[in-house]
């Protein structure tokens, strides 16, 4: 019910001194939502899938519908994923003229060579793509594990650069996004609100 009426169209649009109630329940003040989420292995990032379980299921939440992710990790990766209902936010996030950075820790099946760090940094050409990635930040960390950080988001992009230099990647987590690391508080499968700050310094 909107200020007291009940309300079929799914776009009304409604003030924060709008009385929202769903299913007999006052919903607080409307208004977009932001989180930050420590995705486990095992969970996709999709609004529905009929086979395994989805990063929504972990949100303690009444209402998840309005929720989309602000850049999506493949099924088996781990760390930071945030979600919300403001899609001007997200679109900020992820599209690709905004040069968002995302910062990933890398486990791979082959040492990585110092040909295939130089290439990397510089842009390789994925299987099936006419364009070389952008110009990549690359800290090895030890023979098997890397920091990659990269302003485009292409599918399975960073599964992909590694495979164009011979290699594979066998545990991949984000870091980062922008500036919002993945608060060390949350353990795998947790998730919080993000601050008023957080919201505003993500693409800052
Ligand atoms: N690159 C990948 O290959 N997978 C992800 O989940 C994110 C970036």
């Amino acid at each position: 019910m909107v200020d007291g009426e009940t309300e079929k169209s799914t776009s009304r649009r409604v003030v924060p001194e709008t009385r929202v109630i769903l299913d007999g329940n006052e919903t607080g003040q409307p208004g977009p939502r932001y989180f930050m989420l420590h995705k486990p292995q095992g969970y996709v990032c999709s609004t529905g899938d009929p086979q395994h379980p989805t990063v929504l299921d972990l949100l303690d939440e009444e209402i998840t519908g309005d929720l989309h992710f602000a850049g999506r990790l493949d099924i088996d990766a781990t760390g930071l994923v945030l979600i919300t209902s403001d899609g001007q936010w997200s679109h900020r996030i992820v599209a690709p003229g905004r040069k968002c950075r995302k910062r990933y820790r890398v486990t791979l099946a082959d040492p990585l060579t110092a040909s295939g760090a130089e290439k990397l940094r510089q842009g390789v050409l994925l299987r099936n793509e006419p364009q070389p990635t952008q110009p990549a930040m690359l800290e090895i960390l030890a023979e098997r594990s890397c920091l990659l950080t990269i302003t485009e988001g292409r599918y399975h992009q960073v599964k992909r650069m590694f495979a164009a230099v011979g290699n594979r990647v066998i545990g991949l987590h984000r870091a980062s996004i922008g500036n919002l690391e993945l608060d060390d508080d949350l353990a795998p499968g947790a998730y919080r609100r993000l601050s008023l700050q957080e919201i505003e310094v993500v693409t800052r």
